[in-house]
């Protein structure tokens, strides 16, 4: 299964990406957490990509499909992935449609996570993250059960991302309605865009994620 979760920075796919590999065992392709990897580790495309990511634009087209396409050849990849931040773009769009005919693989579904803007300065200035495991947390949506201990590895070092802060989101935010919300009709043409409330709260929405894949 193939699977796009599409939307603004802080709708939740990060989130909803990490509990749908934990259950189903899809593996999630985040092309922001790859490029945060790429970053730190001082690769080619990370150099490129550092500056381009604190502004809060985007990577370009060709970086950012070559990364997909060598991903999905792995063979983790067999079972199903859920693209979380791909595509963001329509170049990126049609890209993955001609690497996936070409890999004779399909998308089965993309779903819109539908959130206000309103919210999502709160959400991605609040969120952090378990610097051994990935784990993500909220400082008053998501606690870990134990303050400063991560439930799922009990590491008790957390990380926060360079780019959230309140002045990045907004300008990520142009990006989304400006290059990634034109996906959307493009989807809906297809006839596989599903949409789930991404203002509800973080269970609920799982909830409603599952209720779409039963249907898939
Ligand atoms: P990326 O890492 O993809 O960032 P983003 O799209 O801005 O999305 P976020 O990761 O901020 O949000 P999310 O939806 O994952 O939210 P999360 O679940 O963590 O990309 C970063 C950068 O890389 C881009 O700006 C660009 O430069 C570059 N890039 C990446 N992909 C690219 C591409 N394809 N092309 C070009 N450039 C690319 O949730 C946020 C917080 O809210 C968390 O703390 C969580 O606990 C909490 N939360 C989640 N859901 C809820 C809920 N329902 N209620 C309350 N709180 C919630
Ligand atoms: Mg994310």
């Amino acid at each position: 299964m193939i699977l796009i979760l599409l939307g603004a920075p802080g709708a939740g796919k990060g989130t909803q990406a990490q509990r749908l590999q934990d259950k189903h065992g899809l593996i999630q392709l985040s092309t922001g957490d790859m490029l945060r990897s790429a970053v730190s580790e001082g690769t080619e495309i990370g150099l490129k990509a550092k500056a381009v990511m604190e502004r809060g634009d985007l990577v370009s087209d060709d970086i950012m499909t070559g990364i997909i396409s060598d991903r999905l050849d792995q063979p983790d990849c067999t079972n199903g992935v859920i693209l979380d931040g791909f595509p963001r773009t329509e170049a990126q769009a049609e890209a993955l449609d001609s690497m996936l005919a070409d890999k004779k693989m399909s998308l089965n579904a993309v779903i819109e996570m539908k959130t206000d803007d309103t919210v999502l300065v709160e959400r991605v200035t609040g969120r952090y993250t378990c610097a051994n495991c990935g784990a993500g947390y909220h400082d008053k949506f998501l606690k870990p059960a134990e303050e400063g201990v991560c439930d799922k590895c009990g590491g008790n070092e957390f990380s926060r991302r360079s780019d959230d802060t309140a002045e990045t989101v907004t300008t990520r935010l142009q990006s989304y309605h400006n290059q990634t919300a034109p996906l959307l009709p493009y989807y809906k043409g297809k006839g596989i865009l599903k949409q789930v409330d991404g203002m509800a709260e973080i269970e609920e929405v799982t909830l409603q994620i599952e209720a779409l894949l039963k249907n898939i």
